[in-house]
């Protein structure tokens, strides 16, 4: 039986933050509000494209894996905001990378795109069709916020998380997984004007209408990841208190404690850092993983499980045994060029 170890590990965060209080420079909104709804105290604001995210976060997760670029079969970006749709968005972090010998993908599954980003190269690793792949779960989400909608303007910032998967023989890695979606909700988290149904030039014309009934979200976010979590659990014949860590998506503290609840598992058995980065989409779990790691919290063989929910509105649970080692085997000398606006620059129209 073939696995697909996590053997590297990368983020990248673009510099300029933008906190709550520099939303209610531009929104009737408050920092009490943000932080006691949604666990969020500041967001990140990106200067580049999301490419530039992915590339560097994935030049990171080579080196801590200790391989080259060359050395890649597979590429497999998870996103809603590439930079272009033809070509591919992978194509271009290949091209930055360097890694000429690698196929490349882009998967979009809103929020939850790193997550079924993960699975395809675990399934593509796991069937013999590559021997490894990087994976990314990047996001430039503030280049399609409303930033008149308080609604949702506060909730989201940008991001990028990647890994290195490697064919191993030991049982590591994703071992179980629960995938599906509430298609008959979609209407329900979505931006309206973008993408060919609509008017060509919405982005550019400033005609994105975002659809965000918050409720109904949080209430569909907490049944399909409790659902998906059972699955897993009940697939891998795993009961809950066997969980070390679990790393769920952060979309809002709140929902993250009533699924801690329903899977009665203690918060101290919950990885958070909502109140860095809001809800950076389909980077949030990746970025949410690398930092567990990076914080000491996974351990060698430890059990981790990552719930995700986004729009679609697709919802994921994904069961890992993590290998061995737990440290870096090297780093990158890869940077995003520097940034010299600040975050409420960043947003401002021009
Ligand atoms: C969006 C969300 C934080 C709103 O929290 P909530 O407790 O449901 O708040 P409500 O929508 O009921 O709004 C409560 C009040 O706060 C107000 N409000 C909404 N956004 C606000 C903001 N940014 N600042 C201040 N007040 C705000 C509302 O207008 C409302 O006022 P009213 O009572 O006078 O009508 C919450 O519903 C949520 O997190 N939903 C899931 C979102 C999500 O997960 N999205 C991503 C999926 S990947």
């Amino acid at each position: 039986m073939r696995y697909a170890n996590i053997t590297g590990w990368g983020k990248c965060l673009p510099p300029a933050i933008l906190s709550n209080d520099d939303l209610a420079t531009l929104l009737d909104t408050n920092d009490e509000w943000i932080t006691t709804r949604t666990g969020m105290k500041e967001r990140r604001i990106s200067h580049v494209p999301v490419s530039s995210l992915a590339t560097v976060a994935a030049a990171r997760a080579l080196a801590c894996a200790g391989k080259q670029a060359t050395d890649v079969e597979l590429i497999i970006f998870g996103s809603t905001t590439f930079d272009e749709m033809c070509p591919n968005a992978a194509s271009n972090v290949q091209k930055q990378l360097g890694a000429a010998n690698a196929a490349c993908m882009d998967v979009n599954t809103a929020c939850t795109s790193g997550m079924y980003a993960l699975t395809v190269a675990t399934a593509m690793i796991k069937s013999g069709v590559v021997n490894n792949a990087i994976v990314i779960g990047a996001e430039v989400i503030s280049t399609v916020m409303d930033w008149s909608n308080r609604n949702v303007a506060v909730l989201f910032g940008d991001g990028a998380g990647a890994f290195y998967l490697q064919a191993d023989a030991q049982e590591c890695g994703v071992i179980a997984e629960s995938l599906g979606c509430y298609g008959e909700s979609r209407e329900i988290l979505a931006v309206n004007g973008w993408g060919l149904k609509e008017a060509k030039n919405a982005v550019i014309n400033n005609q994105l209408h975002w659809a965000f009934e918050g409720q109904e979200i949080f209430k569909k976010a907490v049944s399909g990841m409790d659902q998906a979590c059972q699955k897993v659990l009940a697939k891998s014949e795993i009961n809950a208190d066997q969980i070390d860590l679990v790393v769920p998506h952060q979309a809002n503290l709140r929902i993250i404690d009533t699924l801690a609840k329903r899977l009665k598992l203690p918060r101290d058995k919950v990885f958070i850092n909502i109140q860095r980065y809001g809800n950076m989409s389909a980077a949030t779990a990746p970025v949410a993983l690398v930092e567990a790691i990076e914080e000491g919290r996974v351990k060698p063989n430890s059990l981790v499980l990552m719930p995700a929910f986004g729009g679609g509105l697709t919802w994921s649970a994904h069961l890992l045994r993590w290998g061995e080692r737990t440290h870096s085997l090297g780093e990158s000398d890869v940077e995003l060029a520097p940034c010299n606006k600040t975050a409420l620059e960043l947003i401002r129209p021009n």
